[in-house]
Order: C-alpha cells, then structure tokens, then sequence
C-alpha cells in the first residue's frame, strides 16, 4: 500500500499516481489504485472513466458491496473512483476507511493511495493506512516547506517514507536542493512537460499515450525503485495493521 502524498496542492499528485499505477500494471504487477482526495478526487478524470455510478463514498457510507465499485482499467489495474457527490461525502465517516481499505486489498500486488493535500482527517488517516509513503513535491519553497510537515506526520504515523518525487523539475540543482532540504531519498524527478497537460486532455496517462517519452521513461525508473524498496520491506499491509494491533 503505496499512499501518494503532498502538504501543497496542485504539484501532481493524481498525475504522479495514475501513471505510477499503470505502469506497475504494465510490467505485469497486479495493482489497484484508490481515490482517497475525498473532496476533490480526480483520478476518473485522469483516467477517462465518466461519472462512475458505484464509488468509494458508497463504500464508505456502506450502501454498496465494493465489487461494485472497482472499474477493470487494463489486464492488471483496477481502479476505486471517489465519486462526488456532496451528499454522500457529507454522510460518509473517514475513519471506515480501513475496513474498506483491508476489503478491497486482498487480491492486489500494490494498492496505490491518491491522498488529498494538506493536513487534515482526509490526509492523516489515509498516511496512517500506507505502509509506504511516496511525497510529491514542486521545486518551489512553499512546496518543499509543506511537505516538511507531511514528513513528520508520516514519521508520527509510523509509515515508512519511500521517498520523493519532484515534479515539473527545470534542472538537476533542483533534485539536490529537494534532497537536501527534506532529507528524504529522490525517487525521481518529472520534467516540466506540455505532454503531461495533453495526456491529461487524452484522459490516458503518459506512461500509455507516449511510452517512450522522458517523462515515461522517469515513471518507470520510479517504478523499478519502488518495486525493489516494497520488496525488501518484507511485510504486507496486514502484516502493518496487526503488527499495531488494529
Ligand atoms: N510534470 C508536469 N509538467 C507539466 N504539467 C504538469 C506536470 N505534472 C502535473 N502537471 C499539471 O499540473 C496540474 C495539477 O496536477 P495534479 O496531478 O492534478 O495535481 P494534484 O493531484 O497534486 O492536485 C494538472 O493540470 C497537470 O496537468
Ligand atoms: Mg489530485
């Protein structure tokens, strides 16, 4: 369980997810990715799935079995949408999500969390849940600045950091400076690309529409680093839930 998070919102979050989630789904992984920003989820839009009719909120107010509410995506990626309705997420109580959470990970490899931004109950309890934690950051202060906090949240939590992804990076230096300044490993970082806005007007992520771009070639290198750290964690997400006795 792979919770993808930031302190600031907008630096590409569900960008950096969904592609990560299909290509783990490419090299053969079987993999589901979740929608946890509960008030502003976007992975259905990301992803070309239209208005889904059975959601996670469904899930979370328990009025619909969760086979209902996982979308086939390809061979090995499904996909539990959000859903939007104001309503049922004025209903829904987050701290369900665990049991929602254990039910529909049993049959998958990887379960990707697509975490809100900031630091309230929608973020806390989902950081609480991943095993692994991926942060994603901007080269801006503001946004290394928030994520120091979402560090020491994931520390507080007893989830392990797997470390950072900067995205719309314009040079090596700003890598470096990332490093440096959260003290987290960089698992990669995304170029500023044009490409990335247009996959997203494609409703297909890069890592399908142009595989062999840079940007392409980055999510998988993050991927093959993600794959090798989860492994030699040698502990599943059950293991996490009773190693703490929930
Ligand atoms: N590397 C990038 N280069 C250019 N635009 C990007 C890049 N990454 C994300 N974006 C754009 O930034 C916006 C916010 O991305 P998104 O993934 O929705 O962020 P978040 O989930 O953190 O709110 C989107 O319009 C997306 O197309
Ligand atoms: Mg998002």
């Amino acid at each position: 369980m792979i919770g993808i998070a930031s302190g600031k919102g907008g630096v590409g979050k569900t960008t950096v997810a969904i592609n990560i989630a299909y290509a783990l789904g490419e090299i053969g992984r079987k993999t589901l990715a979740i929608d946890v920003d509960i008030a502003l989820p976007n992975l259905d839009l990301y992803t070309g799935l239209e208005k889904p009719m059975i959601t996670l909120l469904d899930l979370l107010n328990n009025t619909s079995d969760y086979k209902h509410a996982i979308y086939r995506m390809t061979d090995n990626l499904d996909l539990l949408p959000c859903g939007s309705s104001l309503h049922a997420m004025q209903e829904m109580d987050i701290n369900n999500l665990k049991e929602v959470v254990e039910e529909v990970s049993n049959a998958y490899e990887y379960v990707i969390l697509d975490i809100a931004a900031g630091l309230s109950k929608f973020t806390i309890v989902p950081i609480t849940l991943s095993q692994e934690v991926c942060l994603v950051v901007n080269p801006e202060p503001a946004s290394i600045q928030d994520a120091q906090k979402v560090i020491a949240v994931t520390k507080f939590a007893g989830s392990h950091l797997c470390g950072v992804v900067v995205n719309r990076c314009r040079k090596k230096q700003h890598e470096k400076d990332a490093e440096a300044r959260l003290g987290v490993p960089v698992l990669g970082c995304i170029r500023e690309d044009k490409e990335i806005r247009r996959s997203i007007e494609e409703k297909t992520p890069i890592v399908v529409w142009k595989p062999g771009s840079a940007a392409s070639k980055s999510f998988n290198s993050i991927v093959r680093k993600i794959c090798g750290e989860y492994t030699s964690q040698n502990q599943n997400f059950r293991g996490k839930l009773i190693g703490r006795g929930l």
